[in-house]
């Protein structure tokens, strides 16, 4: 089985790794390049590599999809026209995946953003993988996905991380939200974990309230959250560890989005690292998803 991976811009160096796994791991990859042509009014064009597509290869889109609104249109248009050129089937690997966060109409009118996106990325994927989308009050991609949908997880990449690099760790989830990712990463590092209350007040307004802590003074906070997007979150508990006086937490997150000045803010607000998978491009310290990845795309052909 061949598998052509078609990289959207901005995905050629993940495509590039994943290709160099597979092919290593005996299995016939190449990675390609989709090109979008951005039109003096906003439209786009998208070119796949024609040569690339028949009907015997293995078709994956690969497309991190943070900052969803530029990278839909071009991603659908691309995974149509692979299968106008002939491919038999077409999958999408987006190590990130968008709008995961707005499941619930929260106020009257609002749109229920995760279960529409789910709706337009069904309808042209035959298949979907990524790595730790946000489920809280949708529980499974299944729920929302009708294309064939897999979540990968990172905790244990992030677990053997913190295990290497932090010595006494106590892993804190910011808010109820991230209590899975952070108890999931506490086990897997043999540390404790405390699941702090987040009240977010807007974008980038968020109050946290911790426990009783005296009893945890000595150890590395080390935050776990899934996402650090305004990095407001982090940087409101970051604050209340800084009243205690407690060595230097490190901030681990699934996916660094690290939206506007993020990074740095979360830093001058005490972090000695912040550390994120390479889902997306980032500046903070990247833990590589190449393996999981690849592993988690053959499961997927392998299943088809
Ligand atoms: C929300 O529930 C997520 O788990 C993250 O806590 C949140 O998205 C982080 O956002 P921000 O960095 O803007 O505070």
């Amino acid at each position: 089985m061949r598998i052509v991976l078609h990289a959207m811009p901005g995905n050629e160096s993940t495509a590039d790794r994943l290709a160099q796994v597979l092919a290593a791991a005996g299995h016939a990859a190449h990675s390609s390049v989709c090109t979008v042509h951005r039109f003096p009014d906003g439209e786009s064009l998208p070119t796949v590599d024609a040569e690339q597509v028949n009907p015997d290869s293995e078709t994956v889109l690969v497309c991190t999809l943070d900052k969803p609104d530029t990278k839909t249109v071009p991603l659908l248009l691309a995974a149509a026209t692979l299968r106008e050129l002939g491919a038999r089937r077409v999958g999408l690997l987006a190590p990130y995946l968008a709008y995961m966060r707005q499941d619930a109409r929260f106020a009257p009118g609002q749109a229920v953003s995760a279960r529409i996106y789910a709706g337009m990325l069904s309808q042209h994927f035959d298949w979907v993988l990524t790595v730790d989308p946000h489920l809280h009050r949708i529980h499974r991609l299944e729920e929302i996905y009708t294309a064939r949908s897999r979540a990968l997880t990172a905790a244990p990449l992030l677990a053997d991380w913190i295990a290497r690099n932090v010595d006494d760790p106590l892993i804190i989830g910011p808010d109820e939200e991230s209590a899975q990712w952070a108890k999931a990463v506490a086990s897997l590092a043999g540390a404790p974990v405390q699941v702090l209350r987040k009240t977010r007040l807007g974008d980038r307004a968020v109050r946290v309230q911790l426990p009783e802590f005296s009893s945890w003074r000595d150890y590395t906070p080390v935050l776990v959250d899934d996402v650090i997007s305004t990095g407001r979150t982090l940087i409101a508990t970051l604050e209340q560890l800084r009243r205690l006086g407690t060595p230097a937490p490190v901030c681990v997150a699934v996916h660094g989005l690290c939206a506007g000045d993020a990074l740095p803010a979360i830093l001058a607000a005490g972090a000695a690292h912040v550390v994120c998978s390479n889902s997306v491009a980032h500046n903070a310290i990247p833990i590589d998803l190449t393996e999981l990845l690849a592993a988690g795309i053959l499961a997927m052909l392998a299943a088809a």
